[in-house]
């Protein structure tokens, strides 16, 4: 027989979100006809911005039509798409990126999982606890980690974010050469200040690590005085990737569209200690790897820098912020602690105890769905999350629901 890929062998059974589905399939075909309330994984509810339906009806009928049929499109997406978000996203912000440092793809989950291919086996990796899965389970299946030891893979440095340090970890205390960084954070919700990404900038310059800035969430900051981009912070072009994505913003998730900035000033080297642009090395993998983003989703997600497109996707996030502020006020009145919420879709809930009781003992007396902290690392034991994505009639019954389960 043919051998596998042993590192697979150390993963965790199954993924987090997978995981929590299995477990709900089971719970309702054990409770047929009780309705259940999802607030686990940010997964969007509310229709496309009707701009972004608009543009996307009208590039299907210029595919209908042979003059304006369009077959393989460019490698690195349209320029009509990179144009606007160069300018829309980072140069109207004082973010110095050029639309061909921009590499448009169908997810920040996969651009952010696909990234460490083009690095060394052998570097040394932080990441954050607790933390998106995907960064860690893909170094695990490429064969950058020990064993899973204690609740954490051996040869990761992780950064603890807790309710001590404001869910914004210290600088790793040994070198590091890959950081991996998400603000707004998922999963919780915590944010950044300029100054505080300063600091990780200034460490990676002096460092000469890379930072793998994941933004996904950006669209959800209102406090003006916090950086939506990394390249806003001084020096960050010679020294980060940053992910994006129109899912949690425009209501992407079902039609899948994001996009991935690889600066060409940042340079990493090769095996002869060469000065090598990671910018070309990614354009190799994405060419190779990537087959592109349909033209009419691009279209759509062109529609999102009009005018009436800024407007309706603002109109959307502040939905789900007003989402997240109905769930913060529940939690609170309770007595629970939490952050998030304010700047970001996700809740982070200090509850206390083993977070998958606490996700069972939601289920089973509420019927509300939320995701165990613990399945976003050893930091995240006796918390839980709750997502804002939801209609407004489903979160007002479900934090109804949360408060007569823990009050009683
Ligand atoms: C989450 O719930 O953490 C996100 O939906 C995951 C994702 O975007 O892949």
């Amino acid at each position: 027989m043919i051998p596998i890929n042993n590192h697979y062998q150390k993963l965790q059974a199954s993924y987090l979100f997978s995981d929590i589905a299995r477990r709900v399939d089971a719970f309702q075909e054990s409770h047929p006809g009780q309705p259940l309330i999802k607030l686990g994984i940010g997964d969007v509810t509310e229709p496309l911005p009707p701009a972004c339906i608009a543009a996307f009806h009208r590039a299907v009928d210029e595919m209908a039509d042979r003059r304006t049929f369009r077959g393989y499109g460019p490698d690195q997406g349209y320029e009509f798409l990179r144009q606007v978000i160069a300018e829309g996203d980072f140069r109207s912000r004082g973010a110095p990126v050029d639309a061909d440092e921009i590499f448009v793809s169908d997810a920040a989950k996969c651009d952010s999982a696909n990234i460490q291919e083009i690095f060394a086996t052998d570097i040394r990796i932080a990441v954050p606890d607790p933390v998106y899965p995907v960064y860690v389970d893909t170094n695990v299946m490429a064969g950058r980690t020990g064993p899973w030891t204690n609740g954490r893979y051996e040869g990761l440095t992780y950064l603890e974010a807790t309710a001590d340090n404001g869910y914004v970890p210290a600088l790793p205390s040994n070198p590091v050469d890959l950081i991996y960084l998400c603000y707004p954070n998922n999963p919780t919700g915590a944010t950044l200040t300029r100054e505080q990404l300063q600091t990780w900038v200034d460490y990676a310059r002096e460092n000469e690590a890379v930072i793998l800035y994941d933004a996904a969430y950006e669209g959800f900051i209102r406090d003006e005085s916090i950086p939506h981009s990394i390249y806003e912070l001084e020096g960050a072009r010679e020294v980060a990737i940053e992910f994006r994505s129109f899912s949690k913003n425009a209501g992407f998730t079902g039609i899948r569209c994001a996009f991935t900035v690889v600066p060409k000033a940042l340079k990493a080297r090769d095996g002869s200690g060469n000065a090598v642009d990671l910018h070309s090395i990614w354009a190799r993998r994405h060419a190779t790897k990537f087959n592109g983003v349909s033209y009419p989703v691009q279209r759509a997600a062109e529609a999102v820098y009009s005018t009436e497109g800024k407007i309706q996707t603002r109109q959307l996030t502040d939905f789900y912020l007003e989402n997240a502020g109905l769930i913060r006020a529940a939690i609170e009145s309770i007595g629970l602690s939490c952050v998030g919420g304010d700047n970001a879709p996700y809740i982070w809930i200090q509850t206390g105890g083993d977070s998958w009781d606490f996700f069972d003992r939601l289920l089973d007396k509420a019927g509300v769905v939320c995701t165990p902290g613990s399945g976003f690392g050893k930091c995240g034991e006796g918390c839980i999350r709750l997502s804002a994505f939801n209609s407004r009639e489903a979160v007002v019954e479900a934090v109804e629901r949360v408060k007569d389960t823990l009050a009683g």
